[in-house]
This record gives structure tokens, C-alpha cells and sequence, in this order.
């Protein structure tokens, strides 16, 4: 008889997980006043201010920078750190297309590199191998909010002279050695897209301890105005990249609930750590003692074929059976069609001189670890112990029962067998 519930055994679980994103009538009211007000409009109202200021504190720097999203806030940071034209940017290539896109979005060249194996961070002794004489910058994510090794990325960069931006899209709330995420290098960025930590549906944000690079992004992000200066001035090449007073009014009530969320994820993330380290072939995603504080965007284990007795993508299938939520794990960056296809940045770039051969390119971490990674949703980490413990229950009988998955075909849906 099948112990599975992809063979027919009832579910480990059958009730849903906690929803997300969360909200009450914080939200309700924020959005209300701000529809009272009339002032829809950061240039005109206040909760775009009282955000930026109020995210600004919560990382011990003066004002954030809010943006239209996440990939915008990278592209911004970049151009307000002087990265373009001709230039290169060093890219971990396991991230979302934005972490890349953003610097060809400026028109500089990323250049992929590979990933630390045990938590998916840039692998910063690959990094400096990529260095030539045009890097101007290297771009780091906190990858499910386990830091990189911002002490050794910290150093190279110093030593020759680059520009660190965090994409902290991962990471809301995570720290390294007690300090704050996105103020460990020159820019950080955030998204606030649906899926993240904290949500307005969309959104992003620039923080900084330089208060010119705040500055700048301000100002690219406002059509290249600047403070106190007429309103049809505009002094550089910048953008409508604003926030909203409705995104704002929903991300202050966010704010106001985000400590007690974070508690609760942190303390599930370590009681799910030491559970699933029992079941053979199961590594939870390592985290470096230097990051004090983790901001759990997703909770990621690798799954060891060879011990586990099935590979990642089946036990994947057989964990949403069993009514465990899951997210996909990232493919290679740089094997995404857009950098594949030779045409792919056409208009923006038509020559590709200069770049690396991405097709051929191999980089065997980021490929083992899109292949062997589980990326549960933040969900499970929302509620109670006994959800933690249906992920446990439902992972160990998929392993002791892995025989069953054996003739399971799959086919995993966007990497075109181009692993
Ligand atoms: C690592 C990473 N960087 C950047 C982004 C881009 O953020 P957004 O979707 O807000 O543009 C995302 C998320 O979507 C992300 O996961």
C-alpha cells in the first residue's frame, strides 16, 4: 500500500498554512487616511516620508530612498554609485534576474560568478578572480537572508577599490555581526513585492550610511529634481521611479508588525535546523555565526540524492502532495533565455562584445544548487510548532518511503533540460 500522498496516502496535511501576506486594520486605516487626505502622492503627502524615515531608523541610518521596486532600486543604487557605461559589475548568478538585469539596465556588463555551497551567497574568492581593470562594483545577495561574508567581500572591495550593493530583497531584517543588512556596504536594496518579508504589493527602498548616494537615488528617482529647487528643474538623467502614499500607508503598518513576525520566523527557522538535520540527506541552509539576525525569505534545505534516495525535484513534487508549500529554487542566472539567446538585450545592447560566453559558462555550485535546493514559503514559518512539525513528519516519510518515487517522472517546468 502507498505511504505517499503522491501515491494516494492521505496528506501529512490537509489544513492550509498561515495566508500571506498578513494585515489588519492597520492597513485598513493607513490606506483610509491616505484616501481621505486627497494626497495620493508622495510630493504632496507624508506617509512616503514617515516611511523612508521610519525604515532609515530601523537600520540606524537617516532616511531611506523609497522606490517603485525592487529591481528599479538596484538600478538606481548602481547609477548613483557612478556605475556604467563599459563598466562591470561582479553578479553571484544565483539570484532573481534583477540582481544582473539592473546593471545591464545602466548599461554595464555583469559578470557572473559562483556561489558559496553552503548558503547560496557569492563566493567572494571567485569574486575577486573576476576583478579586471573596468569592475567597478560588486552586487551581493543575501540569499534567503543568510549572509554573505560581508567581512571578506568588505576587504576586497576596499582593497581595490569597488563599490558593494546589497540586494537585500531577501533579507529584510537580517544582520552581520549586530549590523544591519544594506548598511554594510555603499547602497542596499529592498523589494516589497508580494512575496517578501514586508509588502505593499510592489515597492523598493535604498538605504545607505552615505547620505549623497540617499541623495542621489532621491533625485534619479524624482525625474532628476532636487529639494527645495523649482519643480521643472531637473538635473539629471533620472526617472518616475516614487512610491505611492497608498504603498507607504500599508508598508508603515508592515513596519509596526515586522519585530514580532521576525521572532517568530527566527525561533521556526532554528527549531525546523536541528529537526531536519535527523533525516538522511537533508542539509538546512548554513548559516554563518557572523549573521546574528536572520531575515527568513523562504526557508531553504539541500536534499543529497545519493542519501536521501530520491532527487530534489521528486521530493519537491511529493512534499506539495503531502500539502507542504513550496516555491521553485532559482535557475542559473546566467542561464536564463534572455542571456542565452543572442538577440536577448536587443535594443538596449547589440553587440555583446566584451561579455562572457554565457551559454558555455559553468559555474557548478549555483548549478548543483538550483538542482538540489527545497525553497519552503515564508508560510511555514508563520505559524506554531505543529506546523513546523508537519514539515519534519512529512519530509521523513518521504525519505523512508523515497523507493516509492523512483518511477516519478519529472520535468521541471522553464530550464529546458539547460541545467
Ligand atoms: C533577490 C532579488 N532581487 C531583486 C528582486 C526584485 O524586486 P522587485 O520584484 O520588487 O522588482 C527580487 C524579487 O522579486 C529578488 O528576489
Amino acid at each position: 500500500m502507498a505511504e505517499l500522498a503522491i501515491n494516494g496516502a492521505t496528506p501529512i496535511r490537509t489544513n492550509p498554512y498561515p495566508r500571506w501576506p498578513v494585515w489588519d486594520d492597520t492597513e485598513r486605516n493607513g490606506l483610509l487616511a491616505v484616501l481621505d487626505s486627497g494626497d495620493w502622492w508622495a510630493t504632496e503627502g507624508t506617509k512616503v516620508g514617515e516611511f523612508e524615515a521610519a525604515w532609515g531608523r530601523f537600520h540606524h541610518t537617516g532616511p531611506a530612498a523609497a522606490v517603485t521596486n525592487g529591481t528599479h532600486a538596484i538600478e538606481l543604487a548602481f547609477t548613483a554609485l557612478g556605475v556604467g557605461e563599459g563598466d562591470e559589475v561582479i553578479v553571484p548568478a544565483w539570484s532573481f534576474l534583477a540582481t544582473a538585469s539592473a546593471a545591464l539596465m545602466v548599461n554595464a556588463i555583469p559578470v557572473f560568478v559562483d556561489v558559496d555551497p553552503r548558503n547560496g551567497c557569492i563566493d567572494v574568492t571567485a569574486a575577486e578572480a573576476a576583478i579586471t581593470d573596468r569592475t567597478r562594483a560588486v552586487a551581493v545577495v543575501h540569499v534567503a537572508g543568510s549572509v554573505a561574508d560581508m567581512d571578506a567581500l568588505t576587504d576586497l572591495c576596499t582593497r581595490r577599490g569597488l563599490a558593494i550593493v546589497e540586494d537585500c530583497a531577501h533579507a529584510h531584517g537580517s544582520t552581520w555581526n549586530d549590523q544591519a543588512v544594506a548598511t554594510l556596504g555603499d547602497a542596499g536594496t529592498f523589494s516589497f513585492q508580494h512575496s517578501k518579508l514586508m509588502t505593499a504589493g510592489e515597492g523598493g527602498a535604498v538605504v545607505s550610511r552615505r547620505p549623497d548616494v540617499i541623495d542621489e537615488v532621491t533625485s534619479l528617482a524624482n525625474c532628476g529634481r532636487r529639494p527645495g529647487q523649482w519643480f521643472y528643474s531637473h538635473y539629471s538623467l533620472g526617472g518616475n521611479y516614487r512610491l505611492t502614499e497608498w504603498q507607504a500607508a500599508v508598508l508603515l503598518a508592515q513596519l509596526d508588525r515586522f519585530p514580532e513576525q521576525q521572532a517568530r520566523r527566527s525561533s521556526n527557522a532554528d527549531y525546523l535546523n536541528k529537526a531536519l538535520a535527523e533525516i538522511p540527506g537533508v542539509e538546512p541552509q548554513w548559516r554563518d555565526p557572523r549573521c546574528t539576525s536572520q531575515g527568513n525569505y523562504c526557508y531553504v534545505v539541500r536534499i543529497r540524492p545519493d542519501e536521501f534516495g530520491a532527487g530534489r525535484e521528486q521530493v519537491r513534487l511529493a512534499l506539495e502532495a503531502e500539502g507542504i508549500p513550496l516555491t521553485m529554487a532559482y535557475p542559473p542566472l546566467h542561464h536564463l533565455e534572455t542571456f542565452l539567446d543572442p538577440d536577448g538585450f536587443v535594443p538596449r545592447f547589440r553587440s555583446r562584445a566584451g561579455m562572457q560566453d554565457f551559454g558555455s559558462l559553468d559555474l557548478p555550485v549555483v548549478r548543483t544548487l538550483a538542482d538540489e535546493t527545497l525553497w519552503f514559503k515564508t508560510a511555514v514559518l508563520m505559524g506554531d510548532r505543529s506546523d513546523c512539525d508537519d514539515v519534519v513528519a512529512a519530509l521523513a516519510r518521504i525519505q523512508r518511503n523515497a523507493d516509492e518515487l523512483a518511477d516519478l517522472s519529472v520535468t521541471e517546468p522553464g530550464t529546458g533540460g539547460r541545467r
